[in-house]
């Protein structure tokens, strides 16, 4: 009986574990996401300890390079969190751009406000957050020079409906910067971990071109790709 018990309390707290933790919410739906995100917004950018020294080479540089033919580009961040991408990208000198970065959690939007609000005055002038689902964004076809969307697509409730509204918003030559999770935890997302094969499909399917998936972080590849036409030599 007491082995019953045991067993019992050891499979409910692993079905705990994977459903709240493993996989942040994201099988009991999108609500559920965003409460969590929102009642750790607070503590976010600790946990994560992410290192400028790294953020940089890996996030600005490719940007600014895919960028570097556009005058005052507008870039989207779809999922942006505390801020992480606009900035990276407004801290460079080079990029004379603006970032809006739209996520579905208030809470981190207001830890992104908060960082964003210290910047000076001219780079707090090309910001602007905006709060909604990543399913259907809110801005005209076409608009977008490059939109970025980094450590969330397994969030979402159907991350090819969120990588079409991306297709969307993007002009055709835009610039895409996103990730795919991989490793160990990527494997405990079932019926939604997606190849490397499987996601570069899908994103052909999607209308881009040019994609290239990289080694970034343990848990996650980085990849980029290019709304077609890709601009020559891309
Ligand atoms: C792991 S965080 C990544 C944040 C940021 N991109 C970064 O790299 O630090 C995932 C983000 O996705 C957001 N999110 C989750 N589901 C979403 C949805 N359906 N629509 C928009 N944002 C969502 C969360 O609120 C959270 O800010």
């Amino acid at each position: 009986m007491w082995f019953l018990i045991l067993v019992l309390v050891l499979v409910t707290a692993l079905v705990l574990y994977w459903l709240l933790v493993a996989t942040e919410g994201v099988y009991l739906g999108r609500r559920a996401v965003v409460w969590m995100y929102d009642i750790t917004a607070r503590k976010y950018d600790g946990i994560k300890q992410f290192d400028e020294d790294d953020e940089r080479p890996a996030i600005a540089r490719p940007f600014l390079a895919a960028l570097e033919d556009q005058q005052e580009p507008l870039v989207l961040d779809v999922a942006t969190g505390t801020g992480r991408v606009p900035l990276l990208l407004l801290a460079e000198p080079a990029f004379d751009g603006r970032v809006v970065g739209l996520d579905a959690a208030i809470r981190m939007l207001a830890q992104a406000q908060a960082k964003l609000a210290q910047l000076p005055e001219g780079q707090r002038q090309r910001f602007m957050l905006v709060q909604q689902a990543a399913a259907a964004l809110p801005f005209e076809d076409d608009l977008f020079d490059a939109v970025s969307c980094l450590e969330a697509l397994e969030f979402f409730p159907n991350d090819l409906a969120a990588l079409k509204e991306m297709a969307r918003v993007l002009k055709p030559g835009g610039f895409l910067m996103t990730s795919r999770r991989i490793g160990p935890e990527g494997r405990l997302f079932f019926g939604r971990y997606r190849s490397k094969a499987d996601f570069e499909a899908a994103l052909a399917n999607l209308g881009f071109s040019g994609i290239r998936s990289f080694a970034w972080q343990l848990n996650y590849n980085m990849v980029t790709a290019w709304k077609a036409p890709a601009p020559i030599g891309r």
